[in-house]
């Protein structure tokens, strides 16, 4: 994981770093620091913890000079110290590093064998060290570099900086993206785009296995044969990205507050009039099968979408978390489209499983929120679900704008497929449009949730349930509230409690259950009832007419507004939203940046 930055500036270029740094911390928050060279020597400022840490200690020692690189990092080998923060440097070479560098060991073991001593347990220090004994056998900071690189294995990027070498930076790039900023008589390297926002617009993404020597006056990349090779530069349009609480006390309050709006402005892409507008390439008619992959709640967006493709579209779903996926091998099909849901489009595992379909799939097709991200750009169609930035570790309305862009496809598929007639069609778009009001009323749920999160926040244990396209609701509901209130909780099929899970239930085991009133609510009751039979407390989430019905007994319930079957899944992720929120306030936990995690993971 982690984020990387360069600058070889005109200004002083601390303020730089520790700028760009603020728009990486998305990679992680255990420790940043920065490396700078003032007068030609190399000097270092590190701190654990969040960045704001690091522009303490900058305050009160500040670093100078024109040329630096910078880091903020999510632990993976070592503890979060300042000895295992970067940059590493060895000699007169300084390191950051993004990704992990699997043969470490071994390269470890053969550098303290000559002698080199190591200050850190990680393994970007070994990149350091064999830097500085490339340079101590004689050769130039750009030797060594390369000589360097051709011995790692793994995925990185990297930054080298030299002292003595004002106006030379060394960057990386296999496995981790990387781009390289241009300016006038100023030079850039970013983990992404948005970090580079600020000083500049025009951008060069290094491919697979390349690298870059980069001066003020321009850089010369190479391939991973130590080619010359020409990768061009394009003007990147990057939205409004200041990132701002707008009054609230977190930005998961105001992500979950945005829904309406974000979800208004992805249906009105996607839709003209009584039509379905998307991009002229999303065409389902020839298409057999659908392979989808994504993580955590990206996953969660996947598994509702497959109740829809298959229920409207009567077209096959194959869905797999993507850290599972490349591995299990699986065969696709010549007319299967592939389609990778993500966030941040950077996250490592599902980047992975979109190569591993790249000659296999029909289509590749990426559901992204940042227009820039590799996923975007390594796809053949990428469908934007326009939430604007998310900065809350926990996902919130990219969740809601995941899944309504899958809505939109599944109808799509529908269409092309012959499933829907044209009366049914603008019915859901009628439906789709009513959505984001119904989303602001289900929002004033939120006192309630706040005086149940009270009592949560004293559990050990929390259960979700839901059946159909809410089970995976249930999952992410659990997902948001360990995540952030890190009360341990899972998402179960109500009918799949009875096969195990049910022992768990106790007197102190708050069961949640997610139970519009829809055609499964009655087997979705009798298994609430199971639960209260062996005095499990239920809190049942459903709308009026529901409760009414269920309500009795239960030890709370909250009405939600009535929704067409089809949405509730995207309606009933308020609830589950605020539920994770209020706990976590309950409980005083870090709501934005919650321990051990990271908004993007870059990592395997
Ligand atoms: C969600 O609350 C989590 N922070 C996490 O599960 C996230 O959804 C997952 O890491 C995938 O991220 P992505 O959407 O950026 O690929």
């Amino acid at each position: 994981m982690c984020g990387i930055v360069g600058v070889l500036g005109k200004n002083e270029v601390a303020p730089l770093l520790v700028e760009a740094l603020k728009r990486l911390e998305y990679r992680g928050y255990d420790s940043a620091g920065i490396a700078t060279l003032d007068g030609g020597r190399l000097g270092r400022r590190r701190a654990v913890g969040k960045l704001v840490n690091l522009s303490d200690l900058l305050v009160h020692d500040a670093l100078a000079g024109k040329s630096g690189i910078g880091h903020t990092r999510w632990a993976t080998h070592g503890t979060a110290t300042v000895a295992n923060a970067h940059p590493h440097q060895s000699g007169k070479v300084a390191v950051v590093h993004n990704g992990i560098i699997e043969n470490f060991r071994d390269l470890r073991a053969e550098l303290e064998a000559k002698g080199y001593v190591f200050e850190s347990q990680t393994d970007t220090e070994t990149v350091a060290i064999l830097t500085r004994a490339h340079l101590d056998a004689g050769m130039t900071p750009i030797e060594a570099a390369r000589e360097t690189l051709a011995r790692l294995h793994g995925a990185f990027a990297l930054c080298f900086l030299f002292e003595g070498e004002d106006n030379l930076m060394i960057a990386a790039r296999k496995g981790s993206p990387l781009a390289i900023g241009h300016g006038e008589g100023e030079m850039f390297v970013g983990s992404d785009a948005i970090a580079l926002a600020p000083m500049t617009d025009t951008i060069t993404y290094l491919e697979e296995g390349d690298w870059a020597v980069l001066t003020r006056q321009g850089v010369e990349i190479f391939d991973e044969h130590n080619r010359r090779a020409n990768r061009g530069a394009t003007k990147i349009v990057l939205e409004n990205t200041r990132i701002e609480k707008a009054g609230y006390k977190h930005f998961m309050a105001k992500e979950i507050a945005e829904q309406p709006i974000v979800l208004a402005d992805a249906i009105k892409h996607m839709v003209a009039g009584n039509a379905l507008n998307p991009p002229a390439e999303v065409d389902f008619a020839g298409v057999d099968r659908l392979t989808m992959v994504g993580c955590g709640t990206a996953y969660y967006a996947c598994v509702v979408a497959k109740y829809w493709f298959e229920q409207i579209a009567g077209l096959p779903v194959d869905v797999d978390v993507a850290s599972e996926f490349r591995y299990r091998e699986p065969p696709i099909t010549p007319n299967t489209w592939a389609i990778f849901v993500s966030q941040s489009g950077e996250t490592a595992d599902t980047l992975a499983a979109l190569r591993y379909c790249r000659d296999k799939a029909a289509k590749i097709v990426a559901v992204v929120n940042v227009p820039t991200s590799s996923i975007a750009r390594e796809s053949d169609i990428a469908l934007l679900i326009r939430a604007g930035v998310e900065v809350g570790v926990a996902s919130t309305k990219a969740f809601t704008c995941q899944l309504t862009t899958l809505a939109l496809m599944a109808l799509k598929a529908a269409v092309d497929r012959g499933r829907l007639t044209p009366a049914e069609l603008a019915q859901h778009i009628a439906d789709l449009q009513a959505l984001p009001g119904l989303v602001s009323q289900a929002l004033r749920i939120a006192p309630e949730v706040a005086v149940i999160a009270e009592e949560l926040a004293e559990a050990q244990d929390i259960l979700f349930l839901g059946r159909g396209p809410l089970f995976p609701l249930a999952m992410e509901g659990a997902l948001k509230l360990k995540e952030i209130s890190y009360i341990h909780a899972e998402g179960y099929a109500s009918g799949e409690l009875k096969h195990g899970p049910i022992a768990l239930i106790d007197a102190r085991v708050p069961v949640i259950v997610l139970a519009p009133r829809d055609a499964l609510f009655e087997k979705t009751v009798s298994n609430m009832q199971e639960v209260m039979a062996r005095h499990g407390k239920v809190l049942l989430i459903s709308d009026a007419a529901g409760v009414a019905e269920a309500g009795a007994g239960c030890w709370r319930t909250i009405a939600m507004p009535s929704v067409p079957n089809f949405l509730a899944p995207i309606l009933y992720a308020v609830p589950a939203q605020l539920l994770a929120y209020h706990t976590a306030i309950a409980k005083g936990t870090d709501v934005d940046q919650p321990r051990n995690l990271a908004k993007s993971v870059t990592v395997e």
